[in-house]
């Protein structure tokens, strides 16, 4: 075994934090191509980044997603129709870097200022995921608690969370997961992933950055029983 992969493998064997932590160095899935893409307040993405995005078919206004998660999001909100008998509407899907500043901007004078209020539930411009074209906010016809911790619990907001992974699209950040994600509960912000991504993440349970960590690994695992 080469002595690349026997400290890799030490690493693995020390746990999976470990190892990310070596390997964050590469962040392999952050090609702009790929579903995986990880945009979060660490890993931010250069203000001119702009995805190739088409208008979604669904009813709501902001409405841009790349090709395959506005396919997907189609499919995912007939389903909700024909299956919960609930009408999902898009309230935000891309956004570049410069409409991002000015809703971080319009956030933190609603706050008074309050910076650590305003980072809890808006990125900051050049560290959100609305500007790789794969997410969107969902509500609801009714517009009952649009961008609000309620929607979680209504119809529209249940479907979602338990159907989205179906389509793709995964819970982004969930309730319990602040320290990891960076962001408050957000019940209505789901990602596209592909899937087979989509379907693990929900299965496990867990934030995107905890299944890069444990993909990495799985690749390195593989890399050096390969070797031996
Ligand atoms: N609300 C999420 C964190 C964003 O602004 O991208
Ligand atoms: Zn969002």
């Amino acid at each position: 075994m080469s002595s690349l992969l026997q400290t890799l493998a030490s690493l693995a064997a020390a746990g999976s934090l470990l190892v990310s932590g070596a390997l964050d160095m590469a962040a392999p899935q952050n090609s702009d191509t790929s579903m995986l893409l990880l945009v979060n307040r660490d890993w931010g993405i250069s203000g001119d980044y702009a995805p190739v995005v088409r208008v979604s078919e669904v009813p709501g206004q902001v409405r841009k997603l790349r090709e395959e998660a506005a396919t997907a999001q189609e499919a995912m909100f007939a389903a909700a129709k024909a299956e919960a008998r609930v009408t999902l509407v898009a309230v935000s899907g891309y956004r570049d870097y410069d409409k991002q500043e000015r809703i971080y901007g319009n956030k933190l004078k609603s706050v008074r200022g309050d910076e650590e209020a305003a980072d809890a539930y808006v990125a900051r411009p050049g560290t959100s995921e609305h500007q790789t074209g794969l997410t969107m906010d969902i509500g609801q016809r009714s517009g009952k608690d649009t961008l609000e911790e309620g929607f979680g619990g209504t119809r529209g907001g249940q479907w979602c969370r338990d159907n989205a992974w179906r389509f793709g699209f995964i819970l982004r950040y969930d309730e319990g997961w602040e320290e990891v994600t960076g962001y408050s509960f957000e019940p209505w912000h789901f990602r596209y992933v592909g899937l087979e991504h989509a379907r693990r993440i929900h299965e496990n349970e867990m934030p995107l950055e905890e299944y890069l960590k444990l993909l990495r690994t799985g690749i390195l695992l593989d890399l050096v029983s390969a070797d031996e």
